[in-house]
C-alpha cells in the first residue's frame, strides 16, 4: 500500500495494519531505540533489588540525631511517629508503608507504558516486533490483573497524604534541639525529595482529572477556574516522565545520604542556625 494511501486511511480513523517484520526486535527504524528500554529496565530492576535489601536486610541507620531525619524509603516512620514499641525485632516502617508508594507508582500510567515496553515486552516499541509468544498472548488492555490499575485514583489520594507528612519531614529536620533552629544538608535534601515528590504528584493524570477533568465544559464561574487549573496541570503533566525519575532517584540517594551520616562515614553539616 503507498504511504499516502495509508496516510489518507489513517486521518479517516481506519486501522492500517503496519508492514513489521516478524521476529523479535526486527524493525526498519533507524534510531537506537533499544537504549530508553535498557536504562529504563536497569533503573528499575536495581530500585527493586536495593530497596528490598534496605527494608528485609540491611534496615540498620535509617534516621540520624534522634529522629531529626529520617530516610525517604522509612518514610513515615510510623511505628516511632505512633510510639509503637511492641514490635517484632525484624519489623520497619517501611515493610508497613511501602505498599502505598509501590501501589501508586505501580499503577502510574507512565509506569504502565514503562513496564509494558520493558518487563513484558509487549509491545517492545513502535515499529518494533515483540517476542513471537506476545503475537499470541495480545494487548487486552486493562484486563484480569491489569484491572488493579484502575486503583490509581485511590492511590493517589495515599500519596498525598503521604506527601504532607514528608513536608513535616522536612520541618522536623530543623530542630536542632535545645531550642535553636536551623538548616542542614539533611533539610535540603529532604527538602529536593520531597519537592520533587510534589512535582511527581501534581504532574498526575489522576490529580488532574480532579481539577475539571469531569466537566464538560468549563465557561465562566468555578468551572472557569478548574479550567484553568486543568491547563496549568497539563502544562506540568507532560514532564511527568521527568519527574517520575527524578523523584524515584532521590529516595534512593536521600536515603544513601541518611544512611552514611548514620554510620559516621559522613557529617551533617549545619549551613544556617538561628
Ligand atoms: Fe503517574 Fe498518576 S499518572 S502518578
Amino acid at each position: 500500500m503507498a504511504n499516502w494511501d495509508r496516510e489518507h486511511l489513517s486521518s479517516l480513523g481506519i486501522n492500517v495494519k503496519l508492514p513489521l517484520r516478524r521476529g523479535f526486535g526486527r524493525t526498519q527504524r533507524i534510531d537506537n531505540w533499544w537504549t530508553e528500554p535498557i536504562w529504563m529496565a536497569t533503573a528499575l530492576t536495581l530500585a527493586l533489588v536495593y530497596t528490598a535489601l534496605r527494608v528485609l536486610v540491611w534496615d540498620g541507620g535509617i534516621h540520624y540525631d534522634d529522629h531529626r531525619v529520617t530516610s525517604p524509603i522509612f518514610s513515615p516512620d510510623v511505628l516511632h511517629m505512633l510510639h509503637i514499641t511492641n514490635h517484632p525485632g525484624w519489623m520497619n516502617s517501611a515493610m508497613l508503608i511501602l505498599w502505598i508508594p509501590f501501589g501508586f507508582r505501580g499503577t502510574c500510567y507512565y509506569m504502565r507504558r514503562v513496564y509494558h515496553r520493558t518487563f513484558l515486552q509487549n509491545p517492545t516499541g513502535c515499529m518494533i516486533a515483540k517476542p513471537e509468544l506476545n503475537y499470541s498472548v495480545g494487548y487486552k488492555g486493562e484486563r484480569g490483573l491489569f484491572i488493579l490499575n484502575n486503583i490509581h485514583r485511590y492511590m493517589l489520594y495515599l500519596a498525598i497524604i503521604i506527601l504532607s507528612i514528608k513536608f513535616y519531614d522536612v520541618v522536623l529536620t530543623t530542630d536542632l534541639g535545645e531550642g535553636s533552629r536551623g538548616v542542614s544538608i539533611g533539610t535540603l535534601i529532604l527538602g529536593i525529595e520531597s519537592f520533587l515528590l510534589f512535582m511527581y504528584v501534581s504532574s498526575c493524570h489522576a490529580f488532574r482529572h480532579i481539577f475539571g477533568g469531569g466537566m464538560d465544559r468549563w465557561r465562566g464561574g468555578v468551572s472557569g477556574v478548574f479550567g484553568s487549573l486543568y491547563r496549568s496541570i497539563s502544562r506540568v503533566n507532560v514532564h511527568h516522565s521527568f519527574w517520575f525519575w527524578t523523584s524515584l532517584a532521590m529516595v534512593f540517594l536521600g536515603d544513601l545520604f541518611v544512611w552514611a551520616v548514620s554510620e559516621n562515614i559522613i557529617g551533617d553539616q549545619i549551613l544556617l542556625e538561628w
